[in-house]
């Protein structure tokens, strides 16, 4: 008896050990991803881990610790934050927007420190949201937002979701064992798009722009929604340490990235002024090149002695300035107010202008939103108005001017019938978007068949706009299977579509049947089933068949989906024309199972790729997510480890790196045999 107990013991310990190695490995590998973009894995052995550790920690929960990388997305939905002060207060900044303010800053902060010459540490200003997180002993123990700079909001279940936040840190130095980090939570472009797409299939009003959408994400009440919000944080301070270890601000940046926080790779030192004003000029067009907003830059004296002899006003650090780049704007006039409709009957106006020049090209049109936004900002038509281009793609309409107005500008009224079938327009109480009814309305229909086409949905590349207008207008294709009914001799007569790009389409078309489940329930544009439910639902359920059959307490037990897609799912396949479609696809032959991702992909499992110069056939994101798929993993520079460089069009130092190591170099073709 004893002797087993004894050995029990032993087998526990080991386990606590193996649970131990698995969170410091992975934390290790989220740091490279989420941290330094830097991936040494792939997706696929990065979740085996994660899996393993999950296993064990359900079997012995005993030793589930808050900084497991499981335990992430934790705790009941709060009530209400709960407010708490500030240790330090967070001031804002002094705003500047021509080269003399910030001469004016430079001589201010000579006469502050007695003529003595400052150096400068320039940063981007991130257009996000200023959070202050503490960590003690290392643990991630509080996260708050900026509040009135005195106290803030409590959000740390929010923030522990976003995963380049370091649940832990390794503390190298006692000075470190309280301290307290501040940074700018924000939203990629990217990430904001999908956010609203998602939104809009969910008839749910969207967010004017990525700053908002990281506000509204960081201050939901249910910490499982805000996980599924792809936040990103950059630090640009640390404003609490127990004793001073550091001289200049550029050395508090590098601690911040040595203990494993992403800060901001643009960060320049600037020996003087001359310099500063130098990057102004810079990035007032390089900022345009960044996926995530960034207003303008701020601009720090780096001596932290010296930040001290300057100290602060009530508002403001004198050692600090951003310099605020404005907003591009142009003047025009709102021609017509024009309504489009979504794949869910959404009807948006959209301000039809008198075209302009703003940022580079021709604007033509300026999303309105809604119908209420229009009432807010009393938009009408003929007026002349504000556009403005900020880090969204497509511009917006400021406001207008109301003193130019002639009298005979009309109010603008939602139809109550759609522009394009004729169905009655319905607005549900309580929502800013109105809808088509019309089943069968051909705009819907187009907008279906756009999303099933999609490169994330079936990927049916040639199936552009243009074809599928014809194909609507004509009466060809009726819904989305009739898409596998087409054939050469119709496709030929189409306007615009010679024989090879025909041919082209139906390859297309074909191939698109092995697209597998997963895309495939993205592609049928399910309502409140966007990319993400879609991977849950594939990694529950192994076809169609076993979805149809799922009630909806079943798809309501999966974490991560809620009642309201639940019901969605259940009632999409409830509906006749559904059921028909789906039948009409397996008929086609269509493939209803789940991808088995081991066997047929990872065909480049622990290959190594670095990708250097402009593809043509897809963006750098595209390339890298194809890769990862398929096992391989994408790094920044190349080694003798790497196994591929795929060049593509005017390569960088990367391509002459490859072949001093004689890496294998594969150009853009080489690269699509290469993924299959
Ligand atoms: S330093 C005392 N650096 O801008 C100085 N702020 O109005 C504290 N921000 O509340 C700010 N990027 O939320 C600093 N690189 C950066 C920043 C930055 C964005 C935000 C921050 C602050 C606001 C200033």
């Amino acid at each position: 008896m004893k002797s087993s107990k004894k050995f029990k013991n032993r087998d526990i310990e080991s386990i606590k050990k193996k649970i131990e190695y698995l969170r410091n490995n992975i934390l290790y590998h989220d740091r490279k991803y989420y941290v330094e973009d830097n991936s040494e894995i792939s997706d696929y052995e990065y979740d085996r881990l994660l899996r393993e550790l999950k296993e064990l920690e359900n079997t012995y929960p005993q030793f589930i610790s808050p900084d497991s990388p499981t335990q992430r997305v934790g705790g009941e939905p709060a009530g209400k934050f709960r407010t708490v002060e500030h240790m330090v207060p967070m001031l804002s900044l002094d705003n500047t927007y021509s080269h003399d303010e910030l001469i004016e800053f430079d001589t201010r902060v000579k006469k502050g420190l007695d003529g003595e010459e400052p150096e400068y540490i320039v940063e981007l200003k991130i257009d996000g949201l200023g959070v202050a997180l503490i960590y003690e002993n290392g643990l991630f123990i509080r996260g708050v937002t900026r509040g009135d700079g005195t106290r803030g909001e409590d959000i740390t279940q929010n923030l522990r979701t976003i995963r380049s936040i370091p649940l832990k840190i390794e503390v190298d130095n006692p000075a470190l064992s309280y301290i307290e980090v501040r940074g700018e939570v924000f939203l990629t472009h990217q990430g904001f798009e999908r956010i609203n797409a998602e939104r809009e299939d969910r008839g749910e009003p969207l967010f004017a722009n990525p700053r908002n959408a990281a506000a509204g994400s960081l201050r939901l009440l249910d910490p499982s929604i805000t996980a599924s919000r792809p936040l990103d944080i950059f630090l640009y301070n640390i404003s609490y340490v127990r004793d001073s270890v550091f001289k200049t601000h550029f050395e508090s940046l590098q601690t911040l990235k040595r203990l494993g926080f992403k800060t901001n790779p643009d960060t320049i030192f600037c020996r003087d002024l001359q310099e500063v004003l130098h990057y102004v000029g810079i990035w007032r067009e390089k900022k345009k090149e960044l996926d995530y907003d960034a207003d303008g830059l701020v601009i720090k004296v780096n001596s932290l002695e010296h930040q001290k002899r300057l100290g602060s006003t009530t508002k403001h650090p004198r050692w600090a300035i951003a310099y605020k780049y404005q907003a591009e704007q142009a003047l025009t006039r709102i021609e017509e107010i024009i309504v489009q409709v979504g794949r869910t009957g959404s009807l948006t106006p959209v301000a039809m202008l008198e075209p302009v020049r703003l940022a580079g090209s021709t604007i033509k049109r300026a999303t309105l939103h809604n119908e209420d936004e229009i009432i807010r900002k009393d938009i009408q038509i003929g007026d002349i108005a504000i556009i403005e281009k900020g880090g969204e793609v497509i511009p917006k309409v400021l406001r207008v001017v109301k003193e130019k107005r002639k009298g005979n500008e009309v109010r603008f009224k939602m139809p109550d019938r759609c522009p394009v079938c004729g169905a009655a327009v319905f607005r549900p109480e309580g929502e800013v978007v109105s809808r088509c009814t019309g089943s069968a309305c051909p705009a819907q229909l187009k907008e279906r068949l756009h999303h099933f086409a999609a490169r994330t949905a079936m990927d049916i590349d040639h199936l552009g706009p243009a074809i599928i207008d014809q194909l609507v207008e004509k009466d060809i294709v009726k819904d989305v299977a009739d898409i596998y009914s087409l054939d050469l001799a119709t496709l030929s007569g189409l306007e615009r579509m010679a024989e090879k790009s025909a041919r082209n389409l139906l390859n297309a078309i074909a191939r698109s049947k092995e697209a597998g489940f997963q895309r495939l329930v993205y592609a049928l544009g399910i309502r409140y089933a966007g990319e993400r439910i879609a991977q849950i639902i594939s990694q529950e359920y192994s076809s169609m068949d076993d979805l149809i059959k799922a009630g909806r307490e079943d798809l309501e037990s999966i974490q991560e989906i809620g009642p309201r897609v639940a019901e969605s799912i259940v009632v999409f396949f409830l509906q006749e024309e559904n059921c028909s479609v789906l039948k009409k696809l397996k008929a086609a032959g269509v493939d209803m199972h789940r991808k088995r991702e081991e066997k047929k992909g990872y065909l480049l499992e622990e290959k190594q790729f670095v990708l250097t110069g402009t593809l043509e056939k897809f963006t750098r994101d595209q390339a890298k997510e194809m890769i990862k798929r398929l096992g391989g993993r994408v790094t920044s520079s190349v080694t003798k480890k790497t196994d591929y460089v795929v060049a593509g069009r005017d390569p960088g130092s990367k391509y002459d790196r490859a072949k001093e190591l004689g890496v294998t170099i594969v150009d853009e073709k080489g690269f699509i045999k290469l993924i299959g």
